[in-house]
């Protein structure tokens, strides 16, 4: 059947000719004897009219509502002159509907599809899928789609490969508290749902692989806020033999090319993004994500920058305990290697964070690549040394097989999209986002399980 199927979206290309149609009824109007239908699929809405004279068809139409799944055959006409609608790219034509098949009706939707209303977000996000039918949505998902591939495509002309790497492992230190997957087959054991690819990424350094990226999914279960996700997307790299500024450049280049070739409406603000320390930044705007645009009502304005020179360690809010600012894999700067053992605070890091609008939209590092300065790292963050073999045991032997100096990136994906989209959370360009509480209202997650699951696992609950 999809052979003879022609896309909404390609119709204005085919004036005069007959074609079959399939989609969802969009709107239909009844203009006296006339039907109108506005016509919708994924690529575009046309609007259709049924004459009184076929009587079949006319009839059926009369029965048409919103939603319903149809496939239309008929001629595709130009519309008259005083007729026709610039705003959209089929407002040229209409199709002389000759034949209808309904395939599949609709109850009445919880909102319209085919205005723009407000709509609450908690029936948004319970009915996703039907929020997904609206423009705005598609839009969104659309310009995700063409970012993501452009990056894909960039990074892999540039020589880096793709490379998936586990979602069931052990943790790895970005600062958050971690999802646990519990093991049946090893009672009392956990899997850890990664922050990042970090370790993995500095592991398929190790291998040689020299180039990798990976468009990432990560989990962080932290308090959520609108431009947090407890899973998100990072677009992230690793490179070996390279320095800051290697790093750095490319990464540069990758997104003016992307903002260049995408969104021609868009103006960067400073090209080359401006650098900043970090020292700077908290003295000059009291915060290390400053908003640097010039007229924040811009919607076409993107004031790129890099932060640098942060402190590679800081003193924790709550335990005043000393934690790596980034995670504990960043090379500390070469001329303070001989402060880790007084004055570890007064150690700067190898480490650069990517901002844009006033949000960080990336960081990464240069890496620790010797085992010996890694394990001088942890030590300062005061882990055992039966901690360090426990948790990193693994990639301390890893560094002492021959591995390449090597630093990398990670793009916030999902921020980069929201502020590309002109969107004021990143809900809005996540297909199935979790809400403020972190619940997906659409599934109903998180959910219990069957005593008998839990009983294969190994967990008993506490009673509530
Ligand atoms: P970092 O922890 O800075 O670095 O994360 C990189 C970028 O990911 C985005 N981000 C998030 N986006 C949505 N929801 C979240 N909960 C969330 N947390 C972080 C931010 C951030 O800049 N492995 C390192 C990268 C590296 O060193 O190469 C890392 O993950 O935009």
């Amino acid at each position: 059947m999809l052979k003879e199927r022609s896309l909404i979206g390609k119709t204005p290309e085919n004036i005069g000719k007959k074609v079959k149609l399939y989609g969802w009824v969009h709107i239909r109007r009844d203009h006296g004897k006339l039907i109108f239908i506005d016509l919708r699929d994924a690529t575009g809405i046309i609007q259709t009219v049924f004459i009184p004279s076929n009587k079949e068809a006319h009839e059926v139409a009369s029965t048409l509502r919103s939603e319903w799944i149809v496939e239309f055959e008929g001629q595709i006409n130009e519309r008259p002159e005083k007729l026709k609608n610039d705003a959209i790219p089929t407002g040229g034509i209409e199709m002389l509907v000759e034949k209808v098949t309904v395939l599949n009706e609709s109850k009445t939707t919880p909102f319209e599809i085919s205005t723009e209303t407000e709509v609450g977000e908690e029936t948004r996000l319970k009915y996703r899928y039907l929020d997904l039918r609206r423009e705005k949505m598609k839009k969104n998902i659309r310009l995700r789609h063409n970012v993501t591939k452009f990056f894909r495509d960039w990074f892999s002309n540039d020589g880096f490969l793709e490379i998936e790497t586990p979602m069931m492992t052990k943790g790895t230190p970005e600062g958050s508290r971690e999802f646990i997957i519990p093991s049946r087959l090893h009672n009392g054991k956990f899997y850890v749902l990664p922050q990042s690819p970090q370790q993995f990424k500095q592991l398929l350094m190790v291998a040689g692989m020299e180039k990798y990226f990976q468009v990432a999914r990560c989990f962080r279960d932290e308090d959520q806020r609108g431009d947090r996700q407890p899973e998100f997307t990072q677009i992230d790299l690793e490179m070996s033999f390279g320095d800051e500024g290697d790093v750095m450049d490319l990464i540069e280049k990758s997104v003016i090319d992307m903002t260049t070739k995408l969104f021609p409406d868009k103006k960067i603000q400073k090209n080359p993004f401006p650098k900043i320390s970090h020292k700077e930044s908290m003295e000059k705007y009291g915060n290390d994500k400053p908003d640097l645009r010039e007229n924040k009502e811009d919607p076409n304005e993107l004031a790129f920058a890099w932060v640098v020179d942060f402190p590679m360690f800081e003193y924790s809010e709550t335990d005043k305990k000393l934690g790596a600012s980034h995670h504990p894999f960043t090379h500390p700067k070469d001329e303070d290697i001989g402060l880790l053992d007084k004055e570890p605070e007064k150690v700067k890091a190898k480490a650069y964070d990517l901002i844009l609008n006033g949000y960080e939209i990336g960081g990464g590092s240069i890496r620790i690549h010797k085992a010996d300065l890694q394990n001088k790292v942890f030590q300062t963050l005061g882990l055992s040394e039966k901690d360090i073999q426990e948790r990193f045991g693994h990639i301390l032997e890893a560094f002492s097989y021959g591995t390449p100096p090597h630093g990398g990136f990670a793009f916030g994906f999902d921020r980069l999209i929201m502020i590309l989209a002109g969107e004021p959370n990143i809900r809005e360009v996540i297909p199935f986002p979790k809400t403020g509480d972190a619940k997906d209202l659409m599934m109903n997650a998180p959910s219990e399980v069957p005593e008998e699951q839990l009983k294969e696992l190994g967990i008993q609950l506490k009673k509530q």
